[in-house]
């Protein structure tokens, strides 16, 4: 007998089946050929959230949530944040490795030619409030880039594909400080080709009067290892998004409207920003042991704790630890860290968060250093679109490369009423439910 395989007896049949695993995995639709009779759909997997269901196969990302290992197209996380540049990371999510000279050369090129935007995305901008959230300015304006490029529906067109893909590394920064300019009142600074990418970003954020904007060297490069950080985390709510809303066909402006509408939810990641407002609220160290003791109590959560696929130290909490002294050797140090690291301590020898195997994920210290450069918590979130942009194209590309893909339609459980009528309205009355 082929020991790959699952044999299971249905009890309402006493039929026996012997389905083939792959990959660890059985197909869930070969449980439909099990049938009560010829007119039974056939049997079904229920799995609400996807707690249990691969919906693809994917060689962007590896995670080992028991081990606390992420790694980029086999490169672990820690190597990639020490050796290389966010953009050259960015290469090597869609293109499955990293460049070489010539071809960092070029894909750098492309990216810094790309960067502008159409000046009526500016008057867009302007139409909202002052106080709008730039979050949803980001995920409105990516959508409209999809007006502005029509050529981008030529999804199954590759040299189209790239040209959206540069398009869209290229410009989420620039929408990103539009959005951030908007909401400060300030007027929109362009880019500056001679910036690398991150360095640009800052240019266009917190530029003023000067002629040329000179960034801090570490504090780009702090953003530049956060940004490979959040570059991609394989099948997240806003990936599977992104996959979900491209399954239609749908051109990558709109999917990418779509999966930073996700990203924005305080459950992914607006979850920085919760932090920041939760260590707000607890204000001082001493009122930490209450917080704890309501989180116990199910009053709230501890925002920046725990996650639904590690279940050890997430490998990207510790790395943002270590970039936080560096950035605050430039900036000075932020007092939340240390309320921080005292709540992660008490935490962690906590048996109500041990028990549970919630641990600091990455959200827990990001907004902290956000936060030191400068940042308003409603920006942090916006700070994870930006390199996610890449992960989420990846995954996009995957997706339609891979033949086995089609239009994402999941399946329910039908739990209504069954077939009911409409009572016969009395003359002169309207008509109503059953
Ligand atoms: C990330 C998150 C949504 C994962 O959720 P999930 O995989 O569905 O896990 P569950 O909600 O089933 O949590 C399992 C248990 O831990 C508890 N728990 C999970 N996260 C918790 C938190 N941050 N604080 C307190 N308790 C938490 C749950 O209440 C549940 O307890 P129970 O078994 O007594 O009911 C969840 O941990 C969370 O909300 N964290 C805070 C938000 C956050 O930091 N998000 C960023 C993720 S990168």
């Amino acid at each position: 007998m082929n020991i790959n395989t699952l044999t299971v007896i249905d009890n309402r049949t006493d039929a026996t089946y012997t389905l083939p695993i792959e990959n660890g995995a059985i197909r869930t639709m070969d449980l439909r050929q099990m049938k009560t009779s010829p007119d039974d759909f056939g049997l079904m997997g229920y799995d609400p959230a996807f707690m249990n269901t691969a919906s693809c196969k994917s060689a962007i990302t590896f995670i080992d949530g028991d081990k606390g290992i992420l790694r980029y197209r086999g490169y672990p996380i820690e190597e990639l944040a020490e050796h290389c540049s966010f953009l050259e990371v960015a290469y090597l999510l869609l293109h499955g490795e990293l460049p070489n000279k010539t071809e960092n050369e070029e894909w750098t090129r492309q990216i810094t030619y790309h960067t502008m935007l159409h000046e009526s995305i500016k008057k867009f901008m302007d139409g909202f409030a002052y106080d709008a959230h730039p979050m949803g300015i980001l995920v409105a304006t990516v959508g409209a880039l999809s007006t502005f490029y029509p050529d981008a529906r030529n999804i199954h067109d590759e040299a189209s594909r790239r040209t959206q893909i540069y398009r869209l590394v290229a410009k989420m920064p620039t929408l990103a400080a539009f959005a951030y300019r908007h909401s400060r009142g300030l007027p929109y600074a362009y880019p500056d080709n001679d910036l690398t990418y991150t360095q640009n970003f800052l240019n266009m954020l917190f530029k003023m009067t000067e002629v040329k904007y000179r960034p801090e060297p570490a504090l780009a490069r702090a953003l530049d290892v956060l940004f490979i950080l959040h570059a991609d985390h394989e099948q997240n709510a806003s990936a599977n998004v992104m996959r979900a809303v491209g399954s239609a066909h749908t051109d990558p402006y709109l999917s990418t409207a779509g999966a930073a509408a996700a990203l924005a939810g305080p459950l992914h990641g607006g979850a920085n920003e919760a932090v920041l407002r939760m260590l707000d609220q607890i204000g001082k160290k001493e009122n930490i042991p209450d917080y704890i003791k309501g989180v116990k109590e199910g009053k709230y959560k501890l925002m920046g704790f725990g996650h639904r696929v590690y279940k050890n130290y997430d490998p990207r909490a510790q790395i943002i630890k270590n970039t936080a002294e560096q950035v605050f050797q430039v900036t000075g140090r932020n007092p939340k860290l240390d309320m921080a690291l005292e709540l992660e301590k008490i935490a962690l020898n906590d048996d109500y968060f041990v028990k549970r195997k919630l641990y600091p994920n990455v959200d827990f210290y990001s907004g902290i250093i956000y936060q030191a450069m400068g940042f308003n918590p409603q920006m942090f979130t916006v700070l994870f679109a930006i390199p996610r942009t890449a992960g989420w194209l990846a995954q996009w590309q995957e997706m339609l490369q891979d033949g086995e893909q089609k239009i994402s339609r999941p399946r329910q459980i039908y739990v209504g009423y069954g077939m009911r009528q409409v009572e016969q309205p009395e003359p002169g009355t309207k008509a109503k439910a059953a």
